[in-house]
């Protein structure tokens, strides 16, 4: 391993990598090929569970990818060809389960394809994982409505109660189609995020630089209709993960687009997320909730959170505050590997505890996730290791 950068505000930064390390080399040797449900139970990640044709372990939802970006980022740290022949399998499985047609009617092709085959092209010019990410990009095109100018997040196109909805999450599936524009030339790509960015920008976020979840659009006329939520306390609180995703995503579409207005409303949803964090730094799972309040945290905003802000701090127009942003995403950063790391990496399969996934649903209350895994360890590259070239 290379000389890592320390995490200010820790004294542990090798010890903190190398516990991560420790874990995800164990959840390789444990999974293999299958892939991990979404969260732990108990602090233990089980076999993703059987769903119509996909046999358990299999390669559907949302978050399979957060495994495999995490093995992309261990072999960068680590220079370690097993994690690198096993990111490279999760790819193959990746290029299948597109032409496969399996399992895409979701805009989350964003999240899946970066993390996979994206970042296979990236690290490597893996040519087949650059037209399966190709492939990917167009299916997640067919999911843009006209009139109103967004992508539909979730569900059939067809189905009634999803028809013109998308969601802040959605941000974060933009790279997908800047990286398509950037490869193919072909300006639709680019049109459809600057287009659903713009949207998002003028509804989802609110007056007071909250945001709403979700949001719906008449599907014929294209006409904003409604803010609501599907994860959150209410649909007029502000769900913790949901800024998070705001602040990351804004600002990688300000550096994709170019507009001002993007950056500003990256720099509002930071703004937001800071001024409603409890003393220690990591969100409770809603920002309703305040210090005193025995609400579960969501320790996976907190590490989605610190990616944001050095994200934003690196587009930031204005050196003071870029100091603050990464500032406090530092504080952040050092509160998870403080006090949400189990004591020791054999305690959980999970790299940060804490999480919540959905607790409406109660689904995945204080427990481990894929994607808060993911991006701890992602927060953890980009502080030790500065010059790391990001997959979004
Ligand atoms: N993208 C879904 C979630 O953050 O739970």
């Amino acid at each position: 391993m290379t000389t890592l950068s320390p995490i200010p505000g820790t004294t542990t930064t090798d010890s903190a990598v190398q516990a991560a390390l420790t874990t995800i080399r164990r959840n390789t040797e444990t999974f293999g090929a299958a892939y991990p449900d979404d969260t732990t139970a108990g602090d233990r990640y089980e076999r993703r569970p059987a769903e119509g044709a996909i046999p358990e372990g299999g390669n559907r939802g949302w978050t399979t990818s957060f495994r495999t970006g995490q093995l992309w980022l261990a072999w960068e740290l680590t220079g370690d060809d097993a994690f690198k022949n096993a990111a490279l399998v999760d790819t193959r499985d990746f290029a299948r389960r597109v032409r496969a047609e399996e399992d895409l009617e979701t805009h989350d092709l964003g999240f899946l394809y970066t993390l996979s085959t994206v970042a296979a092209w990236r690290l490597l010019g893996d040519e087949d994982a650059r037209r399966a990410s190709i492939e990917a990009a167009d299916a997640l095109m067919r999911r843009f409505l006209e009139p109103a100018g967004i992508i539909q997040a979730w569900g059939d196109l067809s189905d009634p109660a999803q028809r013109g909805r998308t969601i802040i999450d959605s941000l974060m599936n933009m790279p997908l189609l800047t990286w398509a524009a950037e490869q193919t030339g072909d300006q639709r790509y680019a049109d459809a995020v600057r287009r659903h960015t713009a949207q998002l920008r003028e509804h989802i976020v609110r007056e007071d630089d909250s945001t709403f979840h979700t949001f719906y659009w008449d599907a014929q006329t294209g006409e904003p209709v409604r803010g609501a939520t599907e994860q959150g306390a209410f649909d007029h609180s502000c769900w913790a993960r949901g800024q998070a995703w705001g602040v990351y995503g804004f600002a990688l579409s300000y550096a994709a687009t170019g507009d001002e207005r993007l950056l500003e409303a990256s720099r509002r949803c930071a703004r937001y997320l800071l001024a409603h964090l409890p003393a220690d730094g990591v969100p409770f799972w809603d920002l309703v909730y305040t210090d005193g309040s025995d609400a579960p945290r969501d320790s996976s905003s907190a590490a989605i959170a610190v990616c944001g802000l050095l994200e934003l701090a690196q587009v930031e127009t204005d050196a003071a505050t870029a100091a603050e942003w990464t500032a406090r995403a530092h504080a952040m950063l050092a509160a998870l590997v403080d006090h949400y790391t189990p004591a020791r990496p054999e305690d959980s399969d999970a790299l940060i505890l804490h999480s919540v996934y959905d607790l409406p649903r109660d689904n995945g209350v204080d427990e481990g996730t894929l994607w808060g895994d993911y991006f701890f360890v992602e927060a953890l590259m980009r502080v030790t290791r500065p010059d790391w070239k990001k997959y979004w």
